[in-house]
C-alpha cells in the first residue's frame, strides 16, 4: 500500500498548474448516455474516480477512450437496454449516482445499486428519487439496489432543497433526466455549483434549452433529441483551493494557474481575513502569507459560500494560527475525520455537535497518520507540509482518487515529498 513521506517546514513557492474538474468531469461523462454522437471532452484528470466512472459506462454499454492529453472520447450505443450499474463499483463512487437520470430519460429503465458508504458521514439520495418521480418515472428500492422504469418523462416543477440545502449531484441527475422529458420542467432550490453549470453548458451544446445556469431555478424546455459535442471540462476548484491553502499555511507564494476567482471568491475572502494576500492574476489567483495566520470562525456552504470540500484544508491551516477558530459544517455535519488525525501531529482541535474549536498552536510535528478520505488527506498533507520533521501518511488511495499528480505539483512548489510503498 502507498503512503506519502513529508518532510516539513518549508515555504511553499513558485507556479502551480490546475487540473480539470473531478466533480464536473463525472456527471459530464454519465451526461454521455443522452446523446446519439460522441461526446469529446478535454481537460479530463487522469484519476482514480475518473477510470471507475469509465468502467461504469462501460457496463452500461457507452465505450470512454481516453486519448493523448487529457482527452477522451465517450460513445453511447444508440440502442441499447443495458440499465444494470452494478454494486460492485457503484460501492467505490458516489457519483456513480449520476447515471441513475440519464439511465431513465434515455432507456427507460434502471438498476442501480445505492451508493456506497463514506466516511464523511450520511449521504441519503432521497432528493434525487424526488426528482426523477416529479418527472413521472416509477423508482422502488429493492435488494440494495434503485429500480426504475418509465415511458417517456414528463416535464414537472419540483424543489429539491433538503436538510442542508441543495444537492449538487440530485440537481445533475434531475437535469440530466429534465432535458429529454417532455415538456417543462422546473427545478428550485437547484445547486448553483461550478459544477453543476458546467454539466449545464455540455446539456447545452448538446441541443438541451436551459434558462437559469448557476441560479437556483432551472427552467428547462425538454427536446427529443441530444447530439454530440466537443467541451473543455472547467479547472478544479477544490484542487486550487488545497493549493492556495497550502501556500498560505505555509507562509509561501504561491500561484495557481488556471484557478477561477469567481469559483473560489469564498475561499479568498477566508485567505484574507486570515491576512494572507490573494490577488487575482491572469487567468490565475495567487496568495502569499508573509507571517503567522490569524484565528477565524469559518462555516461551509453551498456555493457561493465557502466549500465543505476545502473545510478539512483550512482547519489544517488554522492548526497553527494564532488564536481560536471555529470551524462548522453545514453541508455534511460529520466531516471530521482528520481532527483525531491532526491531533497525532499536535493539533488542538475540540469537535463540538457540527463544529470544531481549534486552538491554534506555535507548530505542529510530524507523526505517522492515516487519510481517511479524499479532502482529509489534503488536510493532512498540508498539516504534514507545516510541521516540524517527517510526517508519514498511509492510505494514500483516497487522495488518488481527486489529485492529479499531487507530489509532482508539490515537488515543484518547493516541498519535500515522496510516496513510498509500505509492505503491509
Ligand atoms: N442530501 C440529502 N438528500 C439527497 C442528497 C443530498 O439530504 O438526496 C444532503 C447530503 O446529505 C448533504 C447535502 O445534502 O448534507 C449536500 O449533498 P450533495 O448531494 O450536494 O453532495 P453530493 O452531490 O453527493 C457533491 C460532491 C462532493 C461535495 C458535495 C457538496 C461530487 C461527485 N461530489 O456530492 O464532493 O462534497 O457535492 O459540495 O460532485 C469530494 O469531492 O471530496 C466530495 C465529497
Amino acid at each position: 500500500m502507498d503512503a506519502l513521506v513529508v518532510t516539513g517546514g518549508r515555504r511553499l513557492t513558485g507556479q502551480v498548474k490546475v487540473s480539470g474538474a473531478k466533480n464536473a468531469a463525472l456527471p459530464i461523462m454519465a451526461a454521455s448516455i443522452l446523446a446519439d454522437g460522441p461526446l469529446v471532452l478535454k481537460g479530463v484528470p487522469d484519476l482514480r474516480d475518473i477510470r471507475t466512472m469509465g468502467r461504469l459506462l462501460g457496463k452500461l454499454g457507452v465505450s470512454a477512450e481516453r486519448k493523448r492529453g487529457g482527452t477522451m472520447v465517450l460513445k453511447s450505443p444508440s440502442r441499447s437496454n443495458r440499465s444494470r450499474a452494478p454494486y460492485e463499483i457503484m460501492k467505490t463512487m458516489r457519483a456513480g449516482i449520476c447515471v441513475l437520470g440519464p439511465l431513465m430519460a434515455r432507456r427507460g429503465r434502471a438498476e442501480v445499486s445505492l451508493p456506497g458508504g463514506c466516511a464523511i458521514g450520511d449521504r441519503p439520495v432521497d432528493l434525487h428519487l424526488k426528482g426523477l418521480r416529479a418527472l413521472g418515472a416509477r423508482l422502488e428500492i429493492e435488494h440494495g439496489y434503485i429500480i426504475g422504469s418509465c415511458r417517456r418523462l414528463r416535464g414537472a416543477e419540483m424543489y429539491l432543497g433538503g436538510p442542508f440545502g441543495s444537492s449538487v449531484t440530485g440537481t445533475a441527475n434531475v437535469l440530466m433526466a429534465a432535458v429529454l422529458a417532455d415538456g417543462t420542467t422546473v427545478i428550485d432550490c437547484a445547486a448553483c455549483e461550478p459544477e453543476v453549470q458546467d454539466l449545464a453548458r455540455v446539456l447545452e451544446k448538446m441541443g438541451a434549452r436551459i434558462a437559469g445556469i448557476g441560479s437556483p431555478r432551472l427552467v428547462v424546455e425538454g427536446v427529443d433529441h441530444l447530439g454530440g459535442c466537443e467541451h473543455t471540462v472547467i479547472p478544479d476548484r477544490i484542487e486550487a483551493g488545497t493549493f492556495l491553502v497550502a501556500g498560505a499555511a505555509t507562509r509561501g507564494d504561491v500561484t495557481v494557474e488556471g484557478a477561477r476567482w469567481n469559483d473560489l471568491f469564498g475561499l479568498v475572502n477566508t485567505l484574507r481575513e486570515v491576512g494572507a494576500e490573494a490577488e487575482r492574476c491572469d487567468g490565475a489567483i495567487r496568495v502569499c502569507a508573509r507571517r503567522r495566520l490569524r484565528s477565524i470562525d469559518v462555516t461551509t456552504l453551498p456555493f457561493p459560500g465557502f466549500p465543505t470540500d476545502l473545510q478539512a484544508q483550512m482547519m489544517a491551516a488554522l492548526t497553527t494560527a494564532d488564536g481560536i477558530s471555529v470551524v462548522t459544517e453545514k453541508i455534511f455535519p460529520d466531516r471530521f475525520m482528520h481532527v483525531a488525525e491532526l491531533g497525532r501531529m499536535g493539533a488542538r482541535i475540540r469537535k463540538q455537535a457540527s463544529a470544531a474549536v481549534v486552538h491554534g498552536t506555535e507548530q505542529l510535528s510530524g507523526a505517522p497518520v492515516m487519510a481517511s478520505d479524499l479532502r482529509a488527506s489534503a488536510a493532512l498533507v498540508i498539516a504534514a507540509l507545516m510541521a516540524r520533521g517527517k510526517t508519514t501518511i498511509s492510505r494514500v488511495y483516497h487522495l488518488d482518487r481527486g489529485y492529479e499528480h499531487l507530489e509532482k505539483k508539490l515537488r515543484r512548489l518547493g516541498a519535500t515529498i515522496r510516496r513510498v510503498n509500505l509492505k503491509s
